[in-house]
């Protein structure tokens, strides 16, 4: 008997990763076209969950009653790439946690879902700062800055991303904590550095909103040296950038926790497919190629 239902889609950074940990700005876009979907049944449906399906399950159990998730089966159908930059932790809690809600009949809100995707992401991440969470319970395009609400974003018609994903998995956690350290050792750089991002996401937020894609690559190109900067590119991110700029992309960079998983490269939505396509005839794998949904 299938008990409960849940899904949630990925979602890109365009500006602001890692500086957001320590008050910048940034600013994520859902990624329909990769989405994941849980799907728990009830006992003897098949087996029990593990690893971090299971301590997830077991905090939604805390938080919202229900049957012990050792008795469950929970299966999780992804389509986003592992450990890459694109959100498939958060996408997991928030798909979970609607799953939960189905499975315990609870009209699970925002604000709800919020709370424990949040709850599994810190077993996940240890301090996340909260900007996957927003996208992927919400399914909109946000301006996030730590401590404050989170905005909506606007996203004018017209804009495109193709996302290339390296192939190499990164951890999250690792690329804080590094970045961390580089604060630590050098904490006025980091301040620069810091003051540099924010006017890169308030340049991409302007961007966005006006349907510039010119200003939109530029903002992207600026932000990339800066990721470089705090230790979390790679040669292969480097190399994709490049590929993507040679192909004809308005701008790129790495989204993300970097150290490996995905670049996004902008440009025209009419331009996005023959975009993908070139890079695919370099050898590059394109894991999404389309329009970023236009918002209010
Ligand atoms: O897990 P990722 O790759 O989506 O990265 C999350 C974004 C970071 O800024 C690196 C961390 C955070 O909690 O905001």
């Amino acid at each position: 008997m299938t008990a409960g239902r849940g899904r949630a889609t990925g979602k890109v950074i365009l500006a602001g990763e890692h500086f957001v940990v320590y008050g910048a700005p940034a600013i994520a876009v859902p990624l329909p076209a990769v989405a994941l979907e849980v799907e728990i049944r009830g006992p003897g449906g098949g087996p029990a969950p593990g690893g971090h399906v299971a301590a997830c399950a077991r905090i939604m159990h805390e938080r919202w009653g229900g049957p012990d998730p050792a008795g469950l089966s929970i299966a999780v159908r992804s389509e986003i790439p592992v450990a890459a930059g694109l959100g498939s932790s958060a996408a997991l809690s928030v798909a979970l946690a609607r799953a939960w809600a189905g499975l315990v009949g609870r009209a699970a809100g925002e604000g709800e879902l919020r709370e424990g995707s949040l709850a599994c992401e810190r077993l996940a991440h240890g301090a996340p700062s909260g900007i996957d969470t927003e996208v992927a319970v919400t399914g909109r395009a946000v301006r996030f800055v730590r401590g404050e609400a989170p905005r909506p974003q606007a996203v004018a018609a017209g804009i495109g991303l193709v996302v290339i994903d390296t192939g190499m998995p990164a951890s999250t956690r690792e690329m804080v904590e590094a970045v961390a350290r580089g604060r630590a050792e050098a904490p006025v750089r980091f301040e620069r550095l810091l003051a540099e991002a924010s006017e890169r996401a308030d340049e991409v937020a302007d961007a966005l909103a006006a349907g510039d894609v010119a200003r939109l690559g530029g903002a992207l190109d600026g932000a990339q040296p800066l990721l470089a900067a705090v230790g979390v590119s790679t040669p292969e991110i480097e190399r994709a950038v490049a590929a993507a700029r040679a192909a004809g992309a308005a701008g790129a960079k790495l989204t993300g926790k970097g150290g490996g998983g995905t670049v996004i490269a902008a440009c025209r939505e009419s331009d996005a497919a023959a975009l993908a396509e070139r890079l695919r005839g370099a050898g590059w794998a394109v894991v999404a190629a389309g329009r970023i949904a236009p918002a209010a």
